[in-house]
């Protein structure tokens, strides 16, 4: 069958579906203290679908229109043989099926992976940062090492990738690092974005103590730099300044303070074949069963059917002192954000 020879994938609000993220694990080698417990119980490992099994699952959403991919974890860089799917996935490059393949990664492998990346036809990638301090970003991440992950920038943009910084912006531990971080980010020809903390999943301290809302940090911004407004789009939900002084964009992604699910393009699939419709709600769809019960692909593309239409209108998180659940049980890494 040709390739968007099927359906389309429209939602029950008329939004169409066009982008894919994939959590090939929800392992990591870091410890992010907004994302993850200093003790997480991860998935047994055979419960994972296999990397062929991921590929199908891909393939077929490409075929039902999705022309962005974004590999996420976890840390997608730590699963095993990883570059056999990007490799695979990258077939879909060539024949324009696919219009993006790219990753989330927190940089900790990248001087290995980069030239194997570019290879396989990634031309942007996204790189989690959170400060510039070595022992801060210690502090942060419990195990990363800073001088890893720049090594890693390195020999990303080395390679000709192109880099989006992403920082999550936290009270009373970056705020301050924020416009340094721009200035650093710009240049070396890489923009940025911040990202307002989620209440996803337990961690040990209070989501509460951790959130900066962006519109406070946009606002202290402007003091030091003009930041107009811009029409610049990636595909997400950030919404981008360029930044005069500078010259490079700033993005803004503030799921608390403003909400931008009218325009929500994605859902995300996880390494056990389970589909989220939606990163703030727990509904979700078992693609596995329908992949593995058959060689074809029609029970699957009926699941898929199934769940677009259970996609719901949006997610309503809150953080404040009398909300103590996070909105959703699944720790970011689960989805990958
Ligand atoms: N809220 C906001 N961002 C988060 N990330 C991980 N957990 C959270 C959370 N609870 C970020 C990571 C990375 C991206 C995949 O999601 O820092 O940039
Ligand atoms: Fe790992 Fe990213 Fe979570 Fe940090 S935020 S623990 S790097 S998955």
């Amino acid at each position: 069958m040709l390739p968007h020879s099927l359906p389309p994938m429209i939602d029950p609000f008329g939004r169409s579906i066009s982008y894919l993220r994939v959590s090939v694990t929800d392992r990591c080698d870091f410890r992010c203290v907004y994302c993850m417990s200093e003790n997480m119980t991860f998935l047994p490992k055979g419960d994972l679908l296999s990397l062929e099994e991921l590929d199908r699952l891909c393939s077929a959403f490409i075929r039902r229109g999705v022309r962005k991919l974004r590999l996420t974890g976890g840390e997608p860089l730590v699963r095993r043989d990883i570059m056999t799917l990007f490799r695979n996935l990258g077939r879909h490059l060539e024949t324009g099926a696919l219009e993006e393949l790219t990753v989330t990664t927190n940089g900790s492998q990248l001087s290995r992976f980069a030239g194997d990346l570019a290879a396989c036809g990634v031309r942007r990638i996204n790189v989690s940062l959170d400060t510039l301090d070595a022992a801060k970003f210690r502090q942060i991440t419990r195990w990363g090492a800073l001088d890893k992950v720049l090594e890693g920038i390195d020999a990303a943009q080395r390679a000709g990738l192109k880099i989006k910084i992403n920082a999550v912006a936290l009270k009373d531990f970056n705020e301050d690092e924020l416009l340094p971080m721009i200035r650093w980010a710009h240049g070396r020809d890489m923009d940025i974005t911040f990202i307002e903390v989620m209440p996803l999943g337990e961690i040990d301290g209070q989501r509460v103590d951790q959130y900066l809302p962006l519109s406070e940090v946009r606002a202290r911004l402007s003091q030091a730099l003009t930041l107009e407004a811009s029409s610049h789009r990636t595909g997400g939900p950030a919404r981008y300044f360029r930044s005069v002084e500078t010259g490079g964009q700033v993005g803004f992604i503030t799921p608390l303070t403003h909400n931008f699910c009218e325009s929500c393009n994605r859902v995300r699939l996880t390494c056990t074949g389970t589909l989220y419709m939606c990163l703030g709600q727990e509904d979700a769809a078992d693609l596995r069963k329908p992949l593995r019960a058959s060689e074809s692909d029609d029970a699957l593309m009926e699941a898929i059917d199934r769940a677009i239409s259970r996609k719901p209108k949006g997610h309503d998180f809150i953080i404040d002192r009398t909300t103590k659940q996070p909105a959703v049980g699944r720790h970011m890494s689960v989805t990958g954000g």
